[in-house]
């Protein structure tokens, strides 16, 4: 087998995820703050385990396991491949070391390689390819808890220093769509998850969608008109955790003498009213659509306006912060922030998990979590597209999440 893309993406992403924790100690990669957050040096390893545990361990003859405690500690939640350490215990690997795993993951990389120039089986590269996504999706996972984590230090750190760009946003307009029998789920020939699938029809009724996301300028408002407060305005929940945490404002947001900071990947820097608001819970994005007199789009929604406008996912590297850009039509569907929907994360009719081990991978969580659809300037370049479904329990704050407003037509 040469498969010359499938070996230059499994090589450039592996090498992508060490230029990403470049600007990190090793004490910034072994810390986890909170059970949400993984340390980056477990990210390093359990990216790697896959490929060992569902690949060589699988498709090689007496395959020797790198060592065979890792099974224990960088198997996530794959009850199939045996027990594994508690998800918030990630912190207290402090053995083995951030340079054994990176003896682990050449170990590993060297293995896959061999195996990648010597086979033909098909589900050798079905399951790379699956591990290729599956270590993309933890680079963002390496941004957003990295973020978490310097948020945690006192003296908030910036991953890289870096200038905050910001453009204006222009105003907030809503496009209409008609009532139709869509097209949801993916149906070409390309990777996709099995959550994605089978492509079916959907009817979704007329519907208008905003052009761009929500501002912190606009946020900002919301939080001074006492949003926060009203509870009128809030799902249930949602009004129990503001009153429990008594939260007022986004996560990463700190007021210092009247003044609005929010901290980024670059630092922590005074509010821009101009960049896109993030790190919104369901919740928060509700309750501001609800004050806006709005609401928020169905997945299915999203995915006909997305299928309908011009340009696809973004194919461009990803940004240290979400911005606004300008230019007509709808704007930042993908590489901003992910846009929570009200659609719970549910099965497809036909939904059929990928065979074996990784039957795991999406199918088990289809259970009180809300869809996100798009993709965010955390994600890496060429990994999401119009049907990929991202899920977060309602309450989750720590990814880069946004506001896509949608409203309904009478
Ligand atoms: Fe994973």
């Amino acid at each position: 087998m040469h498969d010359a893309e499938l070996l230059h993406d499994f090589r450039s992403t592996r090498e992508r995820t060490l230029t990403l924790i470049a600007p990190l100690t090793s004490e910034d990669c072994q810390i986890q703050v909170c059970p949400d957050v993984s340390p980056t040096k477990w990210h390093l390893a359990h990216t790697t385990w896959f490929f060992e545990r569902a690949i060589l361990q699988q498709y090689i003859e007496k395959y020797i396991p790198f060592d065979s405690t890792f099974d224990f500690l960088f198997n996530s939640y794959y009850e199939g491949a045996g027990p594994h350490i508690p998800r918030e215990q990630r912190g207290f690997i402090t053995r083995p070391a951030l340079d054994v795993v990176q003896i682990y993951r050449q170990h590993v990389e060297a293995a896959m390689l061999h195996l990648l120039h010597s086979t033909n089986s098909e589900e050798v590269v079905r399951l790379t390819r699956l591990g290729i996504e599956h270590e993309k999706q933890h680079q963002e996972l390496i941004l957003t808890d990295i973020k978490r984590t310097l948020f945690a230090n006192p003296q908030y750190p910036a991953y890289r220093e870096s200038e905050f760009s910001a453009v204006t946003p222009g105003a907030l307009q809503f496009t209409s769509f008609g009532e139709q029998l869509a097209p949801i789920g993916y149906d070409e020939g390309q990777f996709s998850f099995d959550n994605e699938r089978p492509i079916h029809q959907y009817y979704v009724k007329s519907f208008q969608l905003a052009n761009r996301l929500v501002s912190n300028g606009e946020y900002l408002q919301f939080v001074q008109d006492s949003g926060y407060t009203k509870p009128s305005l809030w799902l249930s929940d949602g009004y129990d955790i503001n009153r429990r945490d008594s939260k007022r404002a986004p996560d990463y947001w700190i007021e210092k003498d009247g003044e609005w900071f929010e901290f980024t990947l670059v630092g922590l820097i005074p509010l821009n009213a101009n960049a896109p608001a993030s790190h919104v819970s369901f919740y928060e994005a509700d309750a501001f659509a609800r004050w806006s007199n709005s609401r928020l789009p169905t997945e299915f929604e999203w995915e006909t306006a997305a299928r309908q406008i011009a340009g696809g996912a973004a194919d461009t590297q990803p940004v240290l912060h979400p911005t606004f850009d300008s230019g007509p039509g709808i704007r930042q569907m993908f590489g901003q922030l992910w846009q929570w929907t009200t659609s719970y994360y549910l099965p497809y009719p036909g939904f059929q998990p990928d065979p074996g081990l990784v039957a795991e991978y999406n199918g088990k969580f289809m259970n009180e979590q809300r869809v996100l659809r798009g993709s965010s300037c955390a994600t890496p370049a060429g990994h999401a597209r119009t049907s990929y479904r991202n899920y977060f329990r309602g309450e989750k704050t720590w990814q880069f999440t946004g506001i896509r407003l949608a409203k309904d037509i009478a």
